[in-house]
């Protein structure tokens, strides 16, 4: 078929438009565009091409795949092509896949071999006579570029294998890697010595890998995962005669490292439902994947299956929905939160990421937006991971257009127009209309009722709208003069849950002065300072007339927040909620101060790992010990927090995969100085 003018137009640019962003990954290490973008135009070129197979050239980014070698590095030729995966987005892809596989092979079922898809990039281990000889990156799959010097570097790489009975020449492949923790952990040292950050790990793996001074290499915590081989020579190839599985399971003795999340599974439901399991811990891992890979496991089977082009035909990378989309800023509007807090929120055109649909993101604070350099207009990275609330990454600078609008925080708030002010050396900006602010009042409103607070169950977001739009709550005590025909009255309020609410409310006055405290939304009081405040006054009158310095010398107060506290019962309009919250039934018993409850950390476990700067680990304890806390010689899923100090051990990699609260030594010596 002869290509139309517009469809030959649109192969060039696209070519023009990959060989940029391919140059920005993986010669610059600067990513512009999220994965997923380049994919699309990948594909879409690859359709065109396919439609129009005359106007494939050799220098199209289909027909090679990553860059050619940097000058420095000296050439390594592939005597086995490194190939790259097929993709399958959604389960019909992974069905289609499984079911050619099978009409090719003449057969009803299937056992693939399941991995996960690291993010990292791959390289080629050459192994003789058990020796580590070469180390070389993937490049366009012919011929890559020599990296022995520092491949040798990681750790996990054996120099040598174990055993005596490796083949005598063995090539293996594998994904070196960084896990989330060693990224953390090397843009903080970045920072400190004031290096770029890096944009994401398989940014920071690769930029690692190619270094030329292999100490920097040293310096990365780069880790590898084999999954694949090359050449193989000599006595020990029947490896090549059973499963891949099998063959693993040998370089695994050989003192490889393979993934311990690999598994065999049969036909397409038996990968799908690895898809979901592996789907449903990605956020628990301790790396980075962008979904799985599929591999026919018996080898004879591989090889009668062959390869098409640049994929095998036995192999099939599922991918995860990816976390990072692009889409168009069209406003920022700033919300105002129950203390008042203005946070500037991206409002966009509607993108699906992460497995939902996208339509705001928050921009954090001023400053952010600031640092960013996001516009009004641009085209923007947004990211939505696990639970983690979407935000703009960066501004996809290249498209941004002619006329881009700035944002600036407003000077008086848009919800109640009080005037809004920054304090010194706080990123927030803050309006000062307190509970005149409706949005202010409608959030401690809905703070005041919330689970851990007041727990008045039924009383949720809408609802709490919903009543304050009717004019029935100018404060919080007003929620206690609610009657049933006040919410008969609501729409979409049927007469049993109007009911039920008046019960809730009725129920939530009989409570304890520490949830009372917290419910109150004093800024800076938690539940624990709450309950720290109601143990040592034991009254509320108590609390109400102390001083700044009383205040101080309660544990788990320090000078902001009696401050804040201070300030707080110092405000009459404050005084005057409360009075008519315990005229309308609210109640609690009086409280016996307790001193053991007192210690500021009782009932907490820490751990501690790696050598502190400042203290020796015996005056570490002592002083955690002091605090009322527990300390314990390994982490468990019971521990509190995990202080990390320089060179820490396996207990900071425990912890990380456990979600333990990591502190470094800043962070420990802040909080010993808060007690
Ligand atoms: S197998 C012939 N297995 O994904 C098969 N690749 O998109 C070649 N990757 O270039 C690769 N995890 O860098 C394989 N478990 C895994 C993988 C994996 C990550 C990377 C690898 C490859 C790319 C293809």
């Amino acid at each position: 078929m002869a290509a139309g003018d517009q469809d030959s137009r649109r192969i060039v640019a696209l070519r023009e438009e990959l060989a940029h962003h391919n140059h920005c990954y993986y010669v610059l290490d600067a990513p512009e565009v999220p994965d997923a973008e380049y994919d699309r135009l990948f594909r879409q070129l690859q359709s065109l091409e396919e439609k129009y197979p005359a106007l494939v050239t050799p220098d199209s980014p289909t027909q090679r795949v990553g860059a050619k070698p940097l000058k420095a590095f000296s050439e390594v030729h592939h005597g086995v092509p490194m190939l790259s995966l097929a993709n399958a987005f959604d389960e019909g892809g992974v069905k289609d896949f499984h079911r050619r596989a099978c009409e090719r092979l003449g057969v009803e079922h299937i056992d693939y071999s399941c991995e996960t898809k690291l993010d990292g990039l791959a390289v080629s281990l050459l192994y003789e006579n058990g020796v580590l000889v070469r180390g070389a990156t993937r490049g366009d799959g012919r011929s890559g570029e020599d990296v022995t010097q520092n491949v040798r570097t990681i750790d996990s790489i054996p120099l040598r294998l174990l055993g005596k009975d490796a083949p005598r020449v063995l090539e293996v492949r594998g994904e070196v890697f960084i896990s989330r923790a060693g990224f953390a952990r090397l843009n903080r040292a970045q920072r400190a010595e004031g290096g770029k950050q890096f944009a994401n790990p398989r940014n920071a793996a690769a930029g690692s890998l190619r270094q030329l001074d292999p100490r920097i290499t040293a310096a990365r915590p780069l880790e590898i995962y084999i999954y694949g081989v090359g050449v193989v020579e000599g006595p020990a190839d029947e490896i090549l005669a059973g499963t891949y599985s099998a063959m693993l399971e040998r370089f695994r003795d050989w003192g490889l490292r393979t993934s311990p999340e690999t598994r065999v599974a049969r036909d397409a439901e038996g990968c799908i439902a690895y898809y979901r399991d592996i789907m449903a811990r990605r956020d628990k891992l301790p790396y980075e994947i962008d979904g799985v890979v599929y591999k026919v496991n018996r080898l004879d089977q591989q090889d009668a299956l062959g390869a098409v082009s640049r994929a095998p035909r036995w192999a099939l990378a599922h991918k995860f929905p990816a976390q990072e989309e692009m889409t168009v800023l069209k406003g920022i509007e700033v919300q105002v939160g129950r203390t008042g807090t203005l946070t500037p929120v991206a409002r966009l055109e509607p993108v699906f990421v992460g497995g939902a649909t996208v339509t705001n993101a928050t921009l954090h604070n001023q400053d952010e937006v600031k640092r960013k350099d996001v516009r009004i207009g641009d085209t923007v990275v947004v990211r939505r991971a696990g639970d983690v609330i979407p935000e703009v990454v960066s501004v996809v600078m290249s498209k941004r257009p002619k006329h881009t609008r700035r944002f600036k925080m407003p000077e008086r708030c848009p919800v109640c127009d009080s005037k809004v002010e920054r304090p010194e050396g706080e990123s927030a900006a803050r309006c000062t209309g307190g509970l005149y602010c409706a949005a202010q009042r409608r959030e401690a409103i809905k703070h005041f009722a919330s689970r851990r607070a007041m727990d008045i169950e039924g009383l949720g977001d809408k609802l709490v709208d919903q009543l304050d739009e009717q004019g029935m709550l100018s404060d919080l005590s007003d929620l206690y003069r609610l009657k049933l025909e006040d919410l008969a009255g609501l729409e979409r309020m049927g007469e049993k849950s109007a009911k039920n609410l008046i019960d809730a409310l009725k129920k939530s006055q009989s409570t304890t002065l520490a949830r009372f405290l917290y419910a109150l939304g004093i800024r800076d009081v938690g539940e624990t300072t709450a309950r720290s405040l109601a143990n040592y006054c034991g009254k509320l009158e108590t609390l109400m007339h102390a001083e700044e310095e009383v205040l101080q010398e309660i544990p788990d107060v320090g000078p902001v927040v009696a401050g804040n506290v201070h300030t707080f019962f110092r405000e009459s309009h404050n005084r005057q909620v409360i009075r008519k919250l315990i005229k309308r039934g609210m109640n609690w018993p009086e409280g016996v101060v307790d001193r053991d409850k007192l210690q500021p950390l009782s009932g907490k476990t820490f751990v501690l790992t790696g050598t502190l700067d400042s203290m020796g680990r015996d005056e570490a304890k002592a002083k955690l010990q002091a605090l009322g806390a527990k300390v314990t010689g390994s982490v468990s899923a019971k521990t509190s927090y995990v202080v990390v100090g320089v060179d820490p051990g396996s207990k900071a990699t425990k912890a990380e995969q456990l979600g333990v609260v990591m502190l470094d030594e800043k962070a420990f010596l802040k909080l010993l100085s808060k007690k």
